[in-house]
């Protein structure tokens, strides 16, 4: 068994490497931007037909979002073209193809849990090519996993904004007097570690091919978001409720994408904690 992992120093792809190291030793992969360039298929073809890997993760995308609705071509060639690209030669070698998207493609107006049936909207570039890279793989992909993601933190950082969200928090608590998070989008914020772990069993249980919600239990806003961190982290901060719109931007986001594992569940591989329960692992082992 050979696995790939593509985007291994990314926030997602560090930890996925890391936990399947502990299982398949010396059979891991990791790829990062300079060894694979996935929107370009001379790229995808030689690394990946020299390594025949049994099994291709897929982590890399373009998804600064602002950045994506002034780079469309980019967006698309990295996110849309990269997905087909490996959904053709995840085929040619016979690989299962593990690809991340997120919970973005949905448009927020549902305002409870979106599960996989549900029909995507997206509302800014970033989610409409990283739903157009869905299609792509759904359409060509023999043998794939989709598992939509959402919130992410974990040890590594975010390779685009350079911090993740706890990270932030607690980094601003340090320099300011008064810290302001919108309470108006809701979400679920979800440790890459236990995606890395979910994933894992999944290689190992082989359910149904498909799309897969991959989140934590639960939801908030970003405000109780930041209050959770606050709480567990016991940084005592001044946090405030931002008023709405005070943070708007000319992108579009989704103010309510909370997704539902309901497939990981009917597999009965769900093994996604409640939310706070997470933050509180992952903050315990920052030995603040
Ligand atoms: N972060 C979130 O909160 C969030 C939420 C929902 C869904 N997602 C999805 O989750 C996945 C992982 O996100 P992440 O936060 O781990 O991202 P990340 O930290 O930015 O890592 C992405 C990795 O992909 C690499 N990469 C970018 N373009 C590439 C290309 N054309 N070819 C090969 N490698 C390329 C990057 O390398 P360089 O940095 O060197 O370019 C980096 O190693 C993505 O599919 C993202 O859309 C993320």
């Amino acid at each position: 068994m050979k696995i790939a992992v593509i985007g291994s120093n990314g926030q997602l792809g560090s930890d996925i490497y890391e936990v399947l190291n502990e299982s398949y030793s010396g059979k891991v992969m990791g790829l990062t931007h300079n060894d694979i360039d996935i929107s370009n298929l001379d790229s995808v073809n030689s690394v990946l037909k020299e390594i025949k890997p049994n099994i291709i993760i897929n982590t890399a995308a373009f998804h600064n979002v602002p950045l994506c609705e002034k780079e469309r071509e980019k967006a698309f060639a990295v996110n849309s073209r990269g997905a087909e690209n490996l959904a053709k030669i995840s085929n040619e070698l016979r690989a299962i193809l593990f690809h991340f998207s997120t919970d973005y493609v949905f448009d927020g107006k549902k305002k409870r849990p979106y599960i996989e049936t549900d029909k995507p909207n997206p509302l800014n570039i970033y989610a409409k090519s990283k739903l157009e890279g869905e299609n792509k793989i759904r359409e060509i992909a023999e043998k794939y996993y989709i598992l939509r993601v959402a919130g992410l933190y974990g040890k590594y950082p975010s390779r685009v904004k350079g911090y993740n969200f706890v990270g932030l928090m607690l980094k601003l608590a340090k320099e300011r007097d008064e810290i302001r998070v919108v309470d108006n989008e809701r979400t679920t914020p979800t440790y890459t570690k236990e995606i890395a772990e979910q994933l894992s069993l999944m290689i190992k249980k082989e359910p149904a091919f498909g799309i897969y919600h991959a989140t934590a239990e639960g939801e908030c806003s970003w405000y109780e978001f930041a209050k959770a961190i606050f709480e567990i982290s016991g940084v005592k901060t001044n946090l405030v409720k931002a008023a709405p719109g005070e943070f708007a931007t000319e992108v579009k986001r989704p103010k309510y994408s909370v997704l539902e594992n309901f497939n990981l569940k009917r597999e009965g591989i769900n093994i996604f904690s409640y939310w706070k329960d997470e933050l509180r692992d992952y903050i315990k082992s920052l030995n603040l």
